[in-house]
């Protein structure tokens, strides 16, 4: 009796798959993260993570659904920092990310690219600046809804550009790349899991990245800054949600095991190869997350307000 009541206790959580959902669609960067991370996570949990994608409004119909699913420690969420800015751009949101939510920890950092069509026009960045500014209304610009990592860069674009361009919102910035590779949209700003592939095999043109420093993998792509837009600094963090009201042996088993993963060289090789790297170990936990979603969503409210006409 003991040994089967030690066993019931070993079993515990998880006994059965769990769901991870992404709330953009397939093969955009934020379900490449999840999809590497779930099948991780499932090896050392012992059950299968299933990812469920589920697109639109920005990434907000994801979270949503998240947030009213049963808080049994089987239905997860990974999201990234649209979860902070979706809680200025929209009046009305079905959840409060920092009440809806339990959070499990943090996933990775991605630099963002600014990308376009393999024939758009411009050489460099600098005729890039000159070109869309004397282009904007007709060009267009990619993003996966109001509330993305996308839309994010491409309203801090238009901000620094000052020229309001046409955007057209997709389910994910999967199906966006699908249209920019066949050159029925001009440009978009997108995360390098999602970009590198395409940079790599000439498919669509690079003109500069969203981060502070010049990226290893592409040591020619100049920064947003150096090209002359300081205001372009976005590095979209990703996270692990469950449902508020979870219960914390499932969250603290959610957390170990990303903690796990977080560690495992095979994920570093991977993102490493896709312009990223793992979150450190120690921020693969729900103090880290939480802390780092109150912070975001303090940070970018200001700059959300001061972007404005370009937000919608
Ligand atoms: C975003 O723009 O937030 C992401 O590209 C959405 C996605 O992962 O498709």
């Amino acid at each position: 009796a003991i040994l089967l009541a030690s066993a019931a206790v070993a079993q515990g959580y998880p006994d059965r798959q769990v769901t991870m959902v992404v709330p953009f669609a397939a093969g955009g960067p934020t379900d490449t993260v999840a999809r590497l991370v779930a099948e991780k996570m499932s090896a050392d949990l012992g059950q299968q993570i299933i990812v469920e994608n589920v697109g639109g409004a920005g990434g907000t119909l994801g979270a949503a659904q998240v947030a009213e699913a049963e808080a049994d420690g089987y239905t997860i969420l990974l999201h990234h920092i649209g979860m902070a800015t979706s809680e200025s751009l929209y009046r009305e949101l079905p959840y409060n990310a920092l009440e809806a939510f339990a959070p499990v920890g943090l996933v990775t950092e991605v630099p963002m690219t600014v990308v376009a069509r393999a024939d758009f026009e411009p050489a460099d960045m600098a005729s890039f600046v000159t070109y869309v500014k004397e282009n904007a209304d007709t060009i267009t610009m990619a993003n996966a809804g109001i509330g993305a990592a996308s839309h994010l860069c491409g309203m801090l674009l238009m901000q620094a550009l000052e020229a309001p361009i046409v955007t057209v919102p997709y389910r994910g910035t999967g199906p966006a790349m699908t249209e920019l590779v066949g050159g029925q949209i001009d440009i978009m700003c997108d995360q390098t899991t999602n970009t590198t592939e395409q940079i790599q095999g000439g498919t669509i043109k690079a003109y500069a990245v969203t981060t502070p420093e010049r990226l290893d993998l592409f040591p020619d792509l100049p920064t947003a800054a150096e090209a002359g837009l300081p205001g372009i600094e976005v590095s979209v963090w990703h996270g692990i949600y469950a449902p508020a009201g979870t219960p914390q042996e499932a969250v603290d088993r959610l957390s170990t095991s990303l903690q796990t993963v977080l560690a495992d060289p095979e994920l570093s090789t991977r993102l490493a190869e896709l312009g990223t790297a793992p979150s450190p170990v120690e921020d693969g936990t729900p103090e880290a997350l939480s802390a780092k979603l109150s912070a975001e969503i303090e940070r970018w409210r200001p700059i959300i307000e001061e972007a404005g006409v370009y937000a919608d």
